[in-house]
């Protein structure tokens, strides 16, 4: 699909954002897993949460859509006939792959084409420690053949900040015999280790050493996910970026490990305040307030790379328009998402004649510059083709964004939200 993004003044108004894309994948799989019922509200719309949704149906969980929320009848699994397919989702194939090598059968999990070329080496290393045995095509991408077996807990600390892999390890910890620690070099988002803990596990965490103990029920629980900030963001930098807008978010995660962001974009200058702060199931959720801001530009290395790494292309757009540029740094993981972000977002700068330097882990984006109307390539990455979105507000003339219902993988609503508050 092809979308045309108009040059925009201004965006204004009170918008929502999906359901939060990390907190939905685990509530997804934790539910079906934890006995009894279980009621999600809020559960995201985005396709790669109902990938998760699908792979634990045919996995034996009961699922149901009922008044907006999403009812689960979880307990043991039960091997699926056919292959479960985890779609573009990342996330749903390391993560579950944490709790299929415990199960006493075998399964197949594979997905789209690109997630068939990201690397699956990195949680097949912890899980055969563990016990488990995987087969995976060229001998680390998908599909993965998954040969459940009895697993030992394991002392864990992975090469790589990466919160599917630590996840991945403590889930498949839940079914282990005796204790498994994680030890991150940089901390990296929690929200798995706060829905353990929601859901019955025993785990202790100190600083970045999360210990689970073998042998607690899950139960199932009433929960609401919050709004996505990694969504949000989108519309952050939209209205940052053009004259007088003003816009309220409500109802976004503000987990202390994704609101990084925030501080990153204050500390540059922008105008964002928080407003109704909350507690829910162990995350926080608030209001955004944002306006249009002078951003000087900064820096992102270090373990702020890892904080803010799904933000990054959004924020390659805003570093463009700032008064000194964006340099990234450390940011070799982009290479391995959806796409190589480092080159796609370059391909497409070019493209709106801005400039850009990549190297092998990062980016500099010097500042001040302008987008031109362009034919934007979002090859099939979400967050590329919002992003890119984006930009094109602030373009000297329409831009079409090819692969424009890519992002139906994170925000299927965003061109509608998007429609719903330009002027
Ligand atoms: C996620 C972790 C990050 C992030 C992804 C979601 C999660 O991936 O990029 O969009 O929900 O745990 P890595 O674990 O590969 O860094």
């Amino acid at each position: 699909m092809r979308e045309t993004i108009s040059p925009t003044k201004s965006i204004a108004g009170v918008i929502t954002v999906p359901g939060d894309k990390s907190i939905s994948h685990r509530y997804g799989m934790l539910t079906a897993i934890a006995e009894g019922e279980s009621k999600i509200a809020n559960y995201s719309t985005g396709a790669d949460c109902q990938s998760t949704l699908s792979c634990m149906e045919a996995l034996g969980a009961k699922i149901d859509r009922k008044d907006g929320l999403v009812i689960v009848q979880g307990g043991a699994l039960r091997e699926s006939a056919a292959e479960l397919d985890a779609g573009n989702s990342g996330s749903t194939i390391r993560m579950l792959s944490g709790i299929l090598a415990a199960q006493p059968f075998t399964s197949r999990i594979g997905g789209d084409e690109s997630l068939s070329k990201r690397p699956m080496k990195r949680i097949m290393q912890p899980l055969s420690e563990m016990g488990a045995e995987i087969e995976a095509s060229g001998g680390q991408f998908p599909p993965l053949t998954i040969h459940g077996r009895p697993l030992r807990g394991i002392d864990y600390t992975p090469p790589m900040a990466s919160a599917q892999v630590k996840s991945c390890v403590l889930l498949a910890g839940l079914f282990a015999q005796g204790d498994t620690i994680v030890r991150e070099a940089i901390r990296t988002r929690d929200h798995t280790e706060i829905a353990l803990q929601e859901f019955g596990a025993d785990l202790e965490i100190e600083r970045r050493v999360i210990m689970l103990r073998a042998g607690a029920k899950l139960t199932g629980r009433e929960l609401v996910v919050p709004g996505d900030l990694s969504s949000a963001t989108f519309f952050l930098v939209a209205a940052l970026l053009l004259k007088d807008s003003n816009l309220v978010i409500h109802g976004v995660g503000l987990n202390p490990t994704r609101s990084q962001l925030l501080d990153f974009l204050v500390g540059m200058g922008a105008s964002i305040r928080v407003l109704d702060l909350q507690q829910s199931g162990g995350e926080v959720i608030g209001d955004l307030r944002v306006r249009a801001s002078r951003i000087t530009g900064g820096v992102i290395e270090g373990a702020l790379t890892a904080g803010l790494i799904d933000e990054i292309p959004a924020l390659a757009v805003l570093g463009a328009v700032s008064e000194n540029g964006l340099t990234v740094r450390d940011a070799g993981e982009l290479r391995v998402k959806e796409t190589d972000r480092i080159a796609t977002i370059e391909m497409n700068l070019r493209r709106m004649g801005v400039a850009i330097e990549s190297s092998p882990d990062g980016f500099h984006v010097p500042g001040k510059q302008q987008f031109h109307a362009a034919e934007i390539d979002s090859c099939g990455d979400h967050r590329i083709a919002m992003a890119f979105a984006v930009a094109a507000l602030a373009a000297d003339g329409p831009s079409q964004i090819d692969g424009s219902e890519s992002a139906g993988v994170s925000f299927p609503e965003f061109f509608s939200t998007l429609r719903g508050i330009s002027s």
